[in-house]
């Protein structure tokens, strides 16, 4: 009894610590067709390791997403709830997708600006909910302050801003580019739910006339009419990294294109509909709509390097 008690416990302190930001997306499959997540997409770069570790106390411990695996799998946490997953790139800070299910008869409601940020991406230890920045920072020094003295912020290196912004990207780096939404609050009912897509690692420099006139369109047209007769609607929205960053640290990536993919499906979940999008990220960016998912996957592994292997859904949502 007492040892089956103590194996009890130690179960649920495992339970308790694991946090939103996984080897996986075993926490959140059921944001992906059949429960199957997207594969094989291999284009991310290693996490940025810090060079100036001289005179460090206990780096290992102390430093942000030290020895990170990139990229980091996200499954989306708002108010203790999972709403999305997302594949993040570390060393672009950027997202390289997200995979939501669409509420399509939801209510659009787009208020607020994007205001969250990721804590484990910091230590995975850190609280699993999306926080403003100041809790996040919170957390950061509550991190430091309980590592027994080693993480002294008189060391740049571990101050909460620079352990943040060296994980994640923040407000001011995004220059003249907004921010752009993978998945978008419009396809989310009022509340948490599209509140919890307000989060800078849902979001990617894209070029202002881009955002709200051609891409804004064809996120219109998926709501309205896309999903149109569809019991489920399972989304894909994804970026295409470039050579392009923001500045000239290198902190941000710039996509060079950011792309669709939809799979609509009856009550039984057998696939109705499917078809994607792309469009270059630029001012005169024109989308290009695709009637079958394979033929999206065939331009972006080929023409834009996403490799062979990349399947975005289960059997291709092949009707
Ligand atoms: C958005 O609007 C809802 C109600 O309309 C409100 O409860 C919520 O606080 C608003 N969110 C933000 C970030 O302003
Ligand atoms: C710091 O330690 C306290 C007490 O053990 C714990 O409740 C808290 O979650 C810890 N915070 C962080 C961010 O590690």
């Amino acid at each position: 009894m007492v040892n089956l008690s103590l194996m009890c416990l130690g179960l649920l302190s495992l339970w308790g610590v694991r946090g939103e930001v996984a080897p996986n997306f075993n926490h959140c499959k059921k944001f992906f067709f059949r429960q199957t997540p997207v594969s094989g997409l291999n284009i991310a770069l290693p996490t940025p390791v810090e060079t100036k570790t001289q005179k460090l106390v206990n780096p290992k411990k102390c430093l942000s997403a030290y020895n990170a695996a990139s990229p980091a799998y996200i499954c989306q946490i708002y108010n203790n709830q999972y709403y999305f997953a997302t594949l993040y790139d570390r060393g672009r800070r950027i997202p390289l997708y997200s995979a939501y299910k669409m509420d399509i008869k939801g209510e659009p409601e787009r208020n607020g600006s994007i205001v969250n940020y990721e804590p484990q991406l910091v230590h995975p230890g850190l609280a699993k909910n999306q926080m403003k920045k100041k809790e996040c920072l919170t957390e950061i020094k509550n991190y430091n302050k309980n590592q027994s003295n080693d993480c002294k912020e008189s060391f740049p290196q571990y101050r909460q801003t620079y352990k943040l912004s060296w994980s994640q990207a923040l407000n001011d780096d995004f220059g003249t580019y907004t921010r752009g939404h993978l998945n978008p609050a419009g396809h989310h009912g009022k509340g948490d739910a599209s509140q919890a897509t307000m989060t800078f690692t849902n979001v990617a420099p894209q070029n202002p006339t881009m955002n709200q006139v051609q891409w804004n369109q064809y996120e219109q047209k998926l709501k309205n009419d896309l999903s149109q007769g569809c019991s489920n609607m399972y989304v894909v929205t994804g970026v295409v990294p470039s050579t392009t960053w923001v500045d000239q640290n290198q902190r941000v990536n710039v996509p060079s294109h950011y792309w669709n993919a939809f799979c609509c499906t009856d009550n039984n979940d057998k696939p109705l509909r499917s078809g994607g999008a792309l469009c270059p990220n630029t001012d005169e960016g024109v989308v290009t709509e695709y009637n079958t998912v394979a033929d999206l996957q065939n331009v972006l592994g080929n023409d834009m390097s996403f490799g062979s292997n990349f399947n975005i859904f289960f059997n291709r949502c092949q009707i």
